[in-house]
């Protein structure tokens, strides 16, 4: 019996895993929170330099609160998609005024603030908070599509809905922090999409893609 998907995950992670990462210290929720907006549609090489200039200017929620919109701007400038950066601004402003300056702890009341989906909550509760929350961001949804061999193009609601049964399904419910990241870092450091390293991966030995030989085809591309 193989031990579970978790514990081979972790101990791959202690070992492999990104652990210096500048949002891991020190993780306060307010930097987990400004590292997870820009890492949506960001790659990590690139947010780095970017998130350390933007805590250095704005090392806590309130000094972004009190920020003036053209300066975040400004400091985000070269990371693109601005909207990112306005809705940062916008639910620092409502956490000051409606939450006593503290980023709630309630998904449903972190998922309300503008800029945060429910992978977006789930990563900042996870990994400020150690709480046992699934994440299905583009890397966990290839990892899990291919490790259960999930067919259809993840976009379908129908697709996205069997991906979230499986990521809440495998969450442990300690060392949910290291677990979250331990996702991320092997969907983008193992299990990639186009030269997955297959004898590196921890849970490839059932890995049903793997099994099946159809790890090039997971997941499924948007059909047409
Ligand atoms: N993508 C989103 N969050 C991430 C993180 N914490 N590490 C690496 N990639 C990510």
């Amino acid at each position: 019996m193989n031990s579970s998907f978790a514990s081979r995950l972790l101990a791959w992670f202690d070992r492999h895993g990104r652990h210096e990462l500048p949002w891991q210290h020190p993780r306060t929720a307010y930097r987990v929170w400004v590292s997870e907006i820009m890492l949506q549609q960001t790659r990590v090489e690139t947010v780095i330099p970017y998130f350390t200039a933007f805590v250095d200017r704005f090392p806590d929620l309130s000094a972004l609160a009190d920020a003036p919109i053209d300066e975040v701007l400004h400091f985000w400038s070269g990371l693109g998609y601005y909207a990112r950066a306005r809705n940062l601004h916008r639910a620092a402003r409502i956490v000051i005024e409606c939450h006593r300056g503290q980023l709630p702890q309630d998904p449903a009341a972190l998922e309300a603030l503008p800029g945060i989906g429910r992978s977006t909550a789930a990563a900042i509760l996870a990994q400020a908070y150690d709480r046992p929350m699934a994440i299905l961001d583009g890397n966990v949804r290839r990892v899990l599509a291919r490790h259960r061999a999930v067919d259809g193009w993840p976009g379908q609601a129908r697709v996205a809905s069997a991906l979230w049964s499986i990521a809440e399904s495998l969450v442990p419910e300690s060392r949910a922090a290291d677990y979250t990241q331990a996702m991320m870092d092997l969907g983008a450091l193992v299990c990639t999409r186009s030269r997955p390293a297959c004898s590196r991966c921890p849970v490839a030995g059932d890995c049903r893609a793997r099994l099946q030989g159809r790890v090039a085809e997971l997941p499924a591309p948007r059909p047409g």
